[in-house]
């Protein structure tokens, strides 16, 4: 039997990161609901469970509460947040009831560093966000750390192995909070260290194959990150029973289509059926400039080829796959105000799977971006798909400024392939965030040879980010950018000049829209 942490989830925001966070140490976790019998628990083999935060007040009607049967398991219990106030409240301690809940940063002051804060310095910068707070402590506990808001800011009864703190050390805001998660699972729990991304694959494969058994899943594959490491995954789970929908809008790059139909149909002999809607959203697109008006129309038609090729090849299909992440699940994990407005309306296809019939398979809903990129390297994918940069949903539909015409695609494509080229070959293309042309619909007056030309001008956007929230223009080096522009305005018919994006965001965006 393998050793679990089980992590409760009393429907913290945070839950994932706690997991995530398990992962990084390599011990393996799962998350349970909140009121899992403590038997079950046991039958499982835990070793180890982690209370999560939650939004409640222990005190409230409808708060989750858990078997209380854990507490006598015999196994290390760490109460996070609400976590901790439920140890209180079920323990003989005493919570006190504030309506007013506490963000932000705090300092920790550690008393007593026993085996949750080893190897730690004194104090610490923590991130705080609670609303009731331990007043009084269980019996057999004793305060190991103070906040400037608790004095029971870190708690510990070590003769049962239970520890509590008031804070997350979850959140990347809180200094070595990972240390004080891994001195519980290591030191604490005595978990193994050897939970790897194979095991992840392997356990997901099993996951995938008991939920489909011999069904048939359909996948829309964008030729992004997420859903061509969905594709791999559920390829290695269940071969043939898979098959992926590309739909080609008009609007990717040049060689999109060729590459996707290459690694997927000649590599991993994918049942792939490939979707040429490109002139219908051209059309749609026809004598339209407004932004918002030009992503609404292809958004929509997506959804209607998307929906329509679905039904044309469903058959005795009966899943749906999707590449879902859990940042897409909740679009922040940085806790800047309240968890609960982080929620982002689910990313599925306007409520396709219902419509359709389809029960959904996500596989990647607990991974993050990072963790699903290791993933595909283990699976066998071309770092060039794995380590690719962003590229919007709507495609060269937000970098053609003005009306979207062929013409102008064909312009935008062409340069867009010399800059790709240019920062592969520089080996900036993995250093910055993004690289890419926009196509500016301004003809402005140049000379090629003897002639006089009146062509449009191209605008480099490259720039530099952690998450795209903010972001700052790259500091290419004068040759790279000189290349690039000299290469564009030779090679690329129709393009005249090329321009340089030095806008930071904010103000800007990234994407010129
Ligand atoms: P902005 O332009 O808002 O872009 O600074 C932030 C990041 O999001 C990407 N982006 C999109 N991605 N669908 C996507 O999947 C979209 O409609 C979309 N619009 C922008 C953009 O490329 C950048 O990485």
């Amino acid at each position: 039997m393998p050793q679990i942490i089980a992590v409760l989830d009393f429907g913290s925001q945070l839950t994932q990161v706690i997991a995530r966070r398990i992962r990084e140490c390599q011990v393996y976790s799962k998350i349970f609901h909140y009121a899992t019998p403590a038997a079950k628990l046991r039958e499982e083999g835990v070793i180890g469970i982690i209370l999560s935060g939650g939004p409640q007040s222990v005190y409230a009607k409808t708060a989750p509460h858990p078997d209380r049967a854990i507490f006598e398991l015999g196994v290390p219990i760490l109460g996070i947040c609400y976590g901790v106030q439920l140890m209180g409240h079920h323990l003989g301690g005493h919570v006190a009831h504030s309506r007013a809940r506490e963000y932000g940063h705090g300092q920790l002051s550690i008393k007593k560093a026993g085996k949750l804060f080893a190897g730690l310095p004194k104090t610490l910068r923590i991130w705080n966000s609670h609303g009731d707070k331990l007043e009084k402590l269980p019996p057999g506990f004793v305060a190991t750390a103070v906040s400037d808001n608790s004095p029971f800011a870190g708690i510990e009864d070590r003769k049962r192995g239970f520890y509590g703190i008031q804070f997350h050390p979850e959140v990347f805001h809180t200094e070595r909070g990972g240390e004080m998660i891994r001195n519980f699972l290591v030191g604490i729990c005595g978990a193994k260290q050897d939970w790897t991304t194979k095991d992840f694959i392997a356990q997901s494969v099993a996951g995938i194959r008991e939920q489909v058994g011999k069904g048939r899943v359909l996948l829309g594959l964008s030729g992004g990150v997420d859903s061509s490491v969905a594709a791999a995954l559920l390829h290695k789970a269940i071969g043939q029973q898979l098959t992926c929908v590309f739909v080609d809008n008009g609007l990717l790059r040049k060689g999109e289509r060729a590459a996707v139909e290459k690694l997927y149909g000649d590599h991993f002999h994918i049942d792939l059926r490939v979707v040429d809607a490109s002139k219908l959203f051209l059309q749609r697109l026809k004598g339209v400039t407004e932004p918002e008006q030009k992503r609404k129309i292809i958004g929509r038609t997506f959804v209607e080829v998307f929906e329509k090729s679905l039904k044309s090849i469903k058959g005795s299909a009966e899943f749906l796959a999707q590449g879902t992440l859990y940042p897409d699940v909740i679009e922040s994990v940085s806790i800047q105000g309240n968890p609960a407005s982080l929620i982002k309306t689910h990313h599925n296809v306007g409520g396709l799977p219902e419509r359709m019939k389809l029960k959904l398979v996500e596989p990647l809903r607990q991974l993050f971006k990072d963790e699903v990129r290791r993933v595909g390297e283990a699976l066998g994918l071309p770092k060039e798909v794995v380590w690719r940069q962003p590229f919007p949903g709507p495609g060269l539909g937000v970098r053609v400024m003005g009306e979207i015409t062929a013409q102008n695609l064909e312009i935008l494509r062409n340069a867009d392939y010399v800059l790709q080229e240019e920062m592969m070959a520089s080996g900036y293309y993995w250093k910055v965030w993004q690289s890419f042309c926009v196509f500016l619909p301004v003809q402005t007056v140049g000379v090629f040879g003897d002639e006089r030309t009146y062509d449009y001008v191209i605008a480099l956007r490259i720039v530099e980010s952690t998450d795209a929230m903010t972001a700052d223009w790259a500091k290419l080096p004068h040759e790279v950018l000189q290349k690039i522009s000299s290469r564009i305005t030779n090679e690329v018919r129709g393009v005249g000049r090329v321009v340089f994006d030095i806008s930071s965001k904010p103000p800007a965006t990234i994407e010129w829209e």
